[in-house]
């Protein structure tokens, strides 16, 4: 929300938007990085880790936000981004203003290899290959990201003391914790030796769950985090639960809280939005399970099915013609899991992706690579992928109403709005009862309500079928049963062994007539119901 006029959100608009927030039944929220960026990524590239950038407004307006929002008991998580800082960082800039100061050190520097080659064959995962020339230096700088993202160098004990310093600053602003971005990339394989087994994003396997980062995390958390009361929750790309619980293990050392695991979000696709893939409901059912089967008793899962780096969850596992009913059914579908469930802006009304004509109209520097490196392909087919694999759909403002600028803003917006505000706005649902935001709203109260959904355990029912996703859970004899129907033709359900659906209580469902007969039903298009049995 646009509290200034001047097109861009910031935290006047969020402000005012508050009792919205609470509204919705939510416990926090977590900010994307609001600090001096020169937004090559989008505020992912860091020049100030303790000013709030200008365009989002200033400390004052945040510490009133802060107390804003604990005034409503929503705790505030701020996004902690130390894998890589700006290249305009002033410690990046005296490093190569004065390569003898201890800022030289503070990020990753090496001399070219014979030939004129880079010091290894690692890949950019944002522009290219991993490394940038300095001419002035005659060296190059690491960046796993894109160019204006150097990497800093975590084996540094003052870089480590810097970060630490970050964490205390915003803690003791008295922020209630932090999301780590691509933390578990943090610490580099020794000597950064080249790849020779990856065929893209070389390098990776050197620098994902690194040699060293249990003692850094570790760190982290025995000289601050565990002085506060607050909460970790790290990103961590390509992550599998056993090697989650090396970190989340709630018997083990925890170094971190929550993890972000991507598993769930490549259903459609393999590893990565831009390498599509059919949509395959098997698969997405299997990454739900594995999570919820591994962490039990063991650690606490991290629940969501959408967030700023990947398109609209109803444009990929749903369906836009059937844009209601299938968000109603994929809410449920991991609302009701074992975890704490992340809601992001704009899925609680049910946005959907975007599809713009050009190029040119999309802004973020991963879609931009993205098209780059398809130079051979038609300009047709290379846009038909931009548009299905952006996350820059998930980027578009905020859509308020059906006024001018879907109510985001009174100036020209940042970014552009998709053009279906007119019907998929929050004013429209908040007057219809059985929109899909009061239907979030229902689901969250819910879940806070009923301890089954808190504490059960999960248990998955026909693991085969291609139509239902269908799981169970079990808390004292109270025992919920989910079922979502992620088919947009009717299909005949019928209740697994041990239930009987006459004689559950139909605690939520996406269509108004829910008629049994047999202990089955025919499931109408995304048909979602959740049972409670007592
Ligand atoms: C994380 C962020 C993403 C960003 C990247 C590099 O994945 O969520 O938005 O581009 O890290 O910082
Ligand atoms: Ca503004």
């Amino acid at each position: 929300m646009d509290g200034n006029g001047d097109g861009i959100g910031d935290l006047y608009g969020i402000y005012n938007k508050l009792d919205y927030i609470k509204s919705l039944g939510v416990d926090g929220i977590w900010f994307s990085p609001l600090y001096v960026s020169p937004n090559a990524d989008y505020g992912y590239d860091i020049a100030d880790y303790r000013r709030i950038a200008p365009e989002y407004g200033d400390l004052e307006i945040f510490k009133q936000v802060l107390d804003g929002a604990h005034e409503r008991g929503l705790r505030v998580i701020m996004d902690l981004v130390v894998n890589h800082t700006s290249d305009e960082h002033e410690w990046f800039l005296a490093g190569i203003a004065n390569p003898e100061s201890v800022y030289h050190d503070y990020y990753i520097w090496r001399k070219g290899r014979a030939g004129g080659k880079r010091p290894n064959n690692w890949d950019s995962l944002f522009e290219g290959k991993a490394w940038e020339y300095n001419e002035q230096l005659d060296e190059y700088y690491l960046h796993i990201f894109a160019k204006k993202q150097p990497d800093l160098n975590m084996d540094n004990p003052l870089v480590r003391e810097e970060v630490k310093g970050i964490m205390r600053f915003w803690l003791d602003l008295g922020i209630d914790g932090f999301r780590e971005d691509v933390i578990t990339f943090i610490s580099k394989a020794p000597g950064l030796p080249n790849d020779y087994i990856m065929p893209a994003a070389k390098g990776i396997r050197f620098y994902s769950d690194g040699p060293r980062i249990h003692e850094y995390l570790g760190e982290f958390k025995r000289d601050v985090l565990s002085h506060y009361d607050c909460i970790t929750i790290g990103e961590a790309p390509m992550m599998k639960p056993s090697t989650a619980l090396a970190y989340i293990d709630e018997s083990g050392a925890q170094e971190l809280d929550l993890m972000f695991h991507f598993q769930h979000m490549e259903a459609d696709c393999l590893y990565i939005d831009y390498i599509p893939r059919p949509f395959s409901l098997r698969k997405l059912k299997r990454a739900f399970t594995r999570w919820q089967k591994q962490l039990a008793g063991r650690a606490w899962n991290t629940l969501y099915l959408e967030n700023h780096d990947h398109p609209r969850v109803i444009s990929r596992y749903g369906s836009e013609a059937f844009r209601t009913e299938s968000g109603k059914m994929l809410a449920v579908s991991y609302l009701f899991q074992q975890g704490t469930p992340f809601v992001y802006q704009g899925q609680e009304i049910g946005m959907t992706n975007i599809s713009l004509a050009t190029i040119d109209e999309y802004k973020d520097v991963m879609t931009h690579n993205e098209y780059r490196k398809r130079s051979r392909q038609s300009e047709e087919k290379k846009m038909s992928l931009i548009r299905r694999a952006t996350r820059e759909s998930a980027r578009t403002p905020m859509q308020w109403s059906a006024e001018q600028n879907a109510g985001f803003s009174t100036g020209e917006p940042w970014f552009a709005i998709n053009s279906n505000y007119t019907e998929v706005n929050v004013a429209r649902e908040e007057a219809d009862e059985n929109s899909l935001l009061n239907f979030y709203r229902k689901a969250l109260r819910l879940r806070k309500e009923t301890p089954v959904i808190l504490w059960g355990t999960y248990r998955e029912h026909y693991p085969w079928n291609s139509s239902f996703y269908v799981y169970e859970r079990e808390y004292e004899r109270v025992r919920l049963l989910v079922v979502c129907c992620f088919d947009e033709k009717g299909k005949r359900f019928r209740a697994p062994q041990g239930f009987d659906l006459s004689q559950g209580e139909l605690l939520l469902a996406n269509y108004e007539e829910n008629p049994v007969q047999n202990n089955a039903f025919v499931a109408r298009p995304y048909e979602t119901r959740v049972y409670l049995f007592a």
